[in-house]
């Protein structure tokens, strides 16, 4: 299994080093256009592989699509990053045209590839892919829902009072601080809803401070947040290399499901080795679905800044 992972900044490096540590990679390429900088992380990395136990090799290039060639999957999270007060939709314009060309340069060097979008605004940055390739809808998967889920149980174990492994959840929807879904009705604490533990005012504390919590992170560090969206990434990628079937939401190209049509937005799918195996249409309450509704239109006005 070969990855790519294109920008060597903090999120793309954060992918790299989970998927290394996780050893089930044979090859990760890292690539960036500032010179030397990949190369410098991937030798970096390198030298933790004895510390650390693992033996895939992390290649650094310096724009350099050749030595992606033969990827498995690919995963995109070059462009710029929020400052703290922006919204991933104000940075459309300058990542629409670096992320058209990174997957057109991705796709003449690994035909085959699954292409994991994590740029953003990442729904529109998803369905930009879709739209200026010609690769299969089960190949291309925006990262959002899994990284927003493990926010969602964070604040879940925090509210709580109980270890994160009690907990579980997911959020669908846009991967916006106005899009999110945070299925709180859903969520349980080993299979009991949360909502025996908490009251309502917490119920909504937890939805709130989900949504928000790539900004919140950004207030606190200057720029967007990088090790639970690297954890995130090399969990689906080893979902796909390990041919695991196991779901998670992603943003995914619906047509039909869950009555939407023409947009990428996290639902929930299966991840195997040919990509995206499987859409799941759980059943959502009318509250939920209406906040699915919400949440795309929101989604399509941002890819209606596209052209
Ligand atoms: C975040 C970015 C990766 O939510 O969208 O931290």
């Amino acid at each position: 299994m070969k990855v790519t992972v294109v920008g060597a900044g903090a999120v793309g490096a954060s992918c790299a080093e989970y998927i290394a540590i996780k050893d089930f990679a044979s090859e990760v390429v890292l690539l960036d256009i500032k010179e030397g900088y990949a190369e410098g992380k991937a030798m970096d990395l390198m030298q933790t592989a004895s510390l650390n136990g693992f033996d895939t090799k992390i290649v650094g290039s310096t724009n350099d699509y050749a030595k992606t060639a033969g990827s498995d999957v690919c995963v995109i999270t070059s462009g710029i990053p929020r400052k703290p007060g922006m919204t991933r939709e104000e940075l459309i314009g300058i990542n629409a045209g670096i992320v058209k060309t990174v997957s057109s340069s991705l796709i003449q060097h690994s035909p085959d590839t699954i292409i994991i979008v994590v740029s953003n605004p990442m729904d529109t940055m998803t369905y930009l892919v879709h739209q200026t390739t010609n690769i299969p809808k089960n190949r291309i998967i925006g990262m959002g829902g899994a990284l927003d889920s493990a926010r969602f149980k964070y604040r879940l174990a925090e509210a709580l009072g109980c270890p994160i492994s009690d907990v579980d959840g997911m959020v669908i929807g846009g991967h916006s601080d106005k899009g999110m879904v945070p299925l709180i009705d859903k969520a349980t604490r080993n299979g009991v809803p949360v909502s025996e533990f908490i009251d309502d005012a917490k119920k909504d504390y937890v939805v709130q401070e989900t949504k928000v919590g790539g900004a919140t992170l950004t207030g606190l560090l200057g720029t967007s947040a990088w090790y639970a969206p690297g954890a995130a990434v090399s969990g689906l990628v080893q979902a796909i290399a390990c041919d695991q079937k196991k779901m998670f939401p992603c943003s995914v190209l619906l047509d039909g499901e869950y009555g939407l049509n023409d947009l990428c937005i996290g639902v929930p799918v299966i991840l195997g080795k040919n990509g995206i195996e499987k859409i799941v249409e759980i059943s959502l309450t009318d509250a939920e679905k209406a906040k699915m509704q919400e949440s795309a239109e929101g989604v399509k006005a941002t890819n209606g800044l596209l052209s």
